[in-house]
């Protein structure tokens, strides 16, 4: 998935950015299976006027093109995790050492920052600022969310605004504004842009809610990664907010910090007992709904490619709703 890579002047560097492309680790690929799809899915004929004739002559043909934000996606977000971690302190990703255990934190950053640069380079080459400006805020936004989680005021954590908030900025702004650099590329309208962008927030909405549920209910091997792992972090989700809807007194305990094993052991009977998850479930649904719509609104066509890719981008909203790992 890595564009064929410049050399790089530090070979250890190199096979350090390269840990999670290799084959066997290469993760779910969600983002740019997503991303070709949207490619296919919106490969209409376009009035000349709103093309992007001069710059895809220039910089190789629109599919390659198309192709390059799936893998800029993609490296932006294999950085993020090198990131994430060293911050979480994590010992697995993806079923395997995580990188800051095999390397260390010190060149787990910097192999980050290095996926981060490249990324930045095949951006630049797409010679459209727009779209630069977009991956740009993306990037911006996944820094946001992560130190919105980081550091948050006892108030701001049992807000379902903040949460949605941060979720947006850590998980679904990626996906949104590549889901529009795709529709740019193509030279679609700045309505059908945003149609795409819908469809991608939507989705990394849904993506993430899931995801939370999943820390609760899954279990170490089916996700490859530790579970309960948000709630013994400190870390308060959909489903502990809902949870502290149902039962007031849940806040006291969270206000204290879910740093002590009893306490966290009481916030999880109560989640237990409440509607917490089924209501987070039932949230991760109206955003697939409004995915599903995204789409349907897309201008009509009567190419059968097309139709499967815009299918297939409806299967995966569902496939993301029922999930197990
Ligand atoms: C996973 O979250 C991490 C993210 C969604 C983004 C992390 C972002 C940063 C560390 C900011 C730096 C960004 C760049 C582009 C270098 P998680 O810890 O909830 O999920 P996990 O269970 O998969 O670890
Ligand atoms: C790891 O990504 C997890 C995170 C970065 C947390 C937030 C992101 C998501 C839940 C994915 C949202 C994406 C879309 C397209 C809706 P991952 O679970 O994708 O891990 P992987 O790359 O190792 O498969
Ligand atoms: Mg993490
Ligand atoms: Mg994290």
């Amino acid at each position: 998935m890595m564009p064929e890579v410049m050399p790089c002047l530090v070979p250890k560097l190199a096979s350090a950015a390269e840990y999670f492309f290799k084959m066997g680790v290469e993760g779910k690929r969600f983002r740019p299976t997503v991303l070709l799809h949207m490619a296919s899915a919106l490969n209409m004929p376009i009035p000349w006027s709103a093309t992007d004739n001069l710059f895809g002559s220039l910089s190789g043909d629109l599919r390659t093109r198309q192709q390059r934000i799936a893998e800029i996606t993609e490296m932006i977000h294999v950085a993020s995790l090198l990131h994430d971690d060293v911050l979480d302190d994590a010992d697995t990703r993806r079923g395997i050492g995580s990188l800051n255990i095999v390397m260390g934190n010190k060149l787990s950053v910097l192999a980050g920052d290095f996926l981060l640069s490249r990324a930045c380079i095949a951006l630049s080459s797409l010679g459209n600022t727009e779209v630069v400006s977009l991956m740009a805020t993306a990037v911006e936004h996944l820094v946001n969310g992560e130190t919105m989680q980081m550091t948050t005021s006892a108030e701001k954590r049992c807000s379902m605004e903040y949460y949605l908030q941060k979720t947006f900025y850590k998980t679904a702004s990626l996906i949104s504004n590549s889901c529009k650099c795709v529709a740019i590329l193509a030279g679609q309208t700045a309505e059908v842009s945003m149609l795409a962008y819908n469809y991608g927030q939507n989705l990394g909405l849904a993506y993430q809610l899931i995801d939370d549920v999943l820390d609760f209910t899954g279990t170490s091997s089916s996700l490859g990664k530790g579970s309960l792992s948000d709630i013994r972090h400190g870390i308060v989700t959909a489903p502990i907010l809902f949870a502290i809807e149902e039962y007031p007194q849940l806040r006291k305990i969270v206000d204290r910090g879910l740093k002590e094993p009893a306490d966290i052991d009481i916030a999880l009977d109560y989640l237990e007992k409440s509607q917490g998850i089924k209501k987070t479930k039932e949230l991760a649904a109206v955003h697939a709904d409004h995915a599903i719509k995204a789409i349907d609104a897309f201008p009509e066509s009567d190419n059968e490619n097309v139709h499967i890719s815009r299918r297939a981008l409806v299967d995966l909203t569902h496939r993301v709703l029922t999930r197990t790992k």
